[in-house]
């Protein structure tokens, strides 16, 4: 008998060619899931800390024997979101679990007053709505679902939000924001869809080296400060919070609903230094 707990089941993940994206996307297909590895484009950041960069995500996953395609995908785009579920549906004919990873970050840090509408836009577009809307459609799929008896559910959805969502960060407002949203997102869409068995919690990363964040990881002030206000001893990697993100997808998280999990090594718990 195989080991793998999510063996039949079809994951779509955003924001997959790199990162904590592309680190849900493995840790899924590990699981037996097939993969849909939705990005801007397939091919992972090139700012990123992965050691097989050069590879994509359907390409590793195929390699270790699993099964995924890639979607071209911009989440800010509505119309790109639904086209990108109808693709997952046509490949794959079901949707069990939804990973809404990709986000926007734009650096550098700034003050409240400098930041532009078209920024707020920008950020709100994908960070909020792209995610808001990715989650209807995972819903609504999920619906015409069984309840999978042993796996507890008709459907998983995992949110990635920051700890700016939860503590304020210094020069990222509508960021910060735009992920404290999508937490109340994933609150106030658990309470609606408990009753039709659809888990939906958040995992909220601290400080991670990624593409996203490689520019922060190179200044030197920035990281020294970084390293300060961050209780553990060391700052974080993308598999910590895949490991988070897969304790959410398997079944023994089946009564676990509209959670948010920090995976930030203390970051949120207070002062640190
Ligand atoms: N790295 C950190 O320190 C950190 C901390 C807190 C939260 N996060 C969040 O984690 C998530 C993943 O980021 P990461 O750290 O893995 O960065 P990353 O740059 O390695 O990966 C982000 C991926 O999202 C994709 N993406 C960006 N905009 C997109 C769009 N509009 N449509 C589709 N795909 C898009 C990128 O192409 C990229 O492949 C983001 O939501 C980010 O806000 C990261």
């Amino acid at each position: 008998m195989s080991d793998k707990q999510l063996v039949g089941k079809v994951a779509l993940v955003t924001g997959a060619s790199s990162g904590i994206g592309r680190a849900c996307a493995l840790s899924l297909a590990k699981q037996g899931a097939s993969v849909v590895c939705c990005d801007l484009r397939a091919e992972a950041n090139p700012q990123g800390f992965e050691p097989d960069l050069h590879i994509t995500t359907p390409d590793v996953i195929s390699g270790l024997g699993g099964k995924a395609i890639f979607v071209a995908v911009d989440m800010g785009d509505l119309k790109q979101v639904e086209k990108a579920f109808k693709e997952a549906i046509d490949k794959f004919g079901r949707l069990d679990i939804l990973i809404n990873c990709a986000g926007y970050w734009a650096s550098p840090f700034r003050d409240f007053v400098d930041e532009t509408d078209e920024l707020w836009q920008k950020t709100f577009d994908v960070n909020t709505l792209g995610v808001a809307k990715a989650c209807r459609l995972a819903i609504s799929l999920y619906k015409t679902n069984e309840v999978d008896e042993t796996w507890g559910s008709r459907g998983r959805i995992v949110n990635i939000s920051s700890c700016a969502g939860h503590v304020a960060i210094k020069g990222e407002v509508a960021y910060s924001a735009s992920k404290a949203a999508l937490n109340h997102i994933t609150r106030a869409g658990a309470i609606d869809h408990a009753k039709d068995h659809i888990n939906i919690n958040c995992v909220a990363p601290g400080i991670t080296a990624t593409g996203i964040s490689r520019v922060n990881f190179e200044d030197e002030n920035i990281i020294n400060t970084w390293k300060k206000i961050n209780p553990w001893p060391r700052l974080g990697k993308a598999q910590d919070i895949a490991d988070a993100v897969m304790f959410f997808c398997l079944p023994c998280s089946q009564w676990i609903t509209g959670q948010l999990l920090p995976v930030d090594g203390g970051f949120t718990l207070g002062i640190a230094s």
